[in-house]
């Protein structure tokens, strides 16, 4: 059975890892489909982007809502799409405690640096990769983890790495990144929808593909 997928977006995401989710599935790479986007605003570019993809997408705002009623309503959104795998891209919250304990091991999220360096709380987009920069590390990249009740802390699944070259600005470092973000966010989902991850305290087990 293919898997039943949920990307978590916020309202500045650009979808550009959600779109490369959606494409794979649709190209049969990943064994899934995109069921569900759901996002905090729906000017969100991304919403907009699923929308064109005809993709089902949900607004579901934690503003004027508790941290229990904003985790009620992803939680029950999710449990009315099925879904097997909730992926965050672009998602710059922390996800309430009670969808995490919910999807515990089937929550996902995308990192544009080599965690644990340059995680953490506020730590997205241009200040990664400025302080990157700023800590003149000659190598960066992404990582795909999946998500506990912290920022950015949760076991690792994939990384890949790419070069900091003298010139680079956070624009150029960013854009070389993204290309990487794409594919390992792929791989990662794709060896999840294949029965292929294992989660063994901290470190992720990589199982063989079945037979
Ligand atoms: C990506 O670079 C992702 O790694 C980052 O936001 C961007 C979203 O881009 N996430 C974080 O920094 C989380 N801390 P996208 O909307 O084009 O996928």
């Amino acid at each position: 059975m293919p898997i039943r997928i949920a990307v978590l977006v916020s309202g500045h995401s650009r979808g550009s890892n959600m779109q490369a989710i959606i494409d794979a599935c649709r190209r049969g790479e990943i064994d899934g489909q995109v069921v569900l986007v759901i996002g905090t605003r729906s000017e969100a570019p991304a919403l907009q982007r699923a929308r064109e993809s005809r993709v089902h997408t949900r607004v579901i705002s934690p503003r004027n809502l508790s941290e229990e009623e904003y985790a009620q309503r992803l939680l029950h959104a999710l449990e009315e799409a099925k879904v097997d795998l909730v992926c965050l891209a672009g998602y710059m919250r922390l996800l309430p405690a009670a969808v995490v304990q919910a999807y515990a091991g089937r929550v996902m999220n995308i990192h544009p640096a080599l965690l644990p360096l340059f995680g953490g709380k506020g730590m997205y987009g241009e200040r990664v990769h400025q302080a990157v920069l700023e800590t003149g590390m000659k190598v960066s990249g992404c990582t795909v983890h999946f998500v506990d009740e912290q920022y950015d802390t949760g076991p690792i699944i994939v990384q890949r790495c790419v070069p900091v070259e003298e010139e680079d600005t956070w624009e150029t470092l960013a854009a070389r990144v993204l290309v990487q973000e794409h594919q390992a966010y792929v791989q990662a989902v794709k060896l999840f929808a294949e029965g292929r991850l294992r989660i063994e305290g901290r470190r992720v087990r990589i199982l063989p593909p079945k037979s």
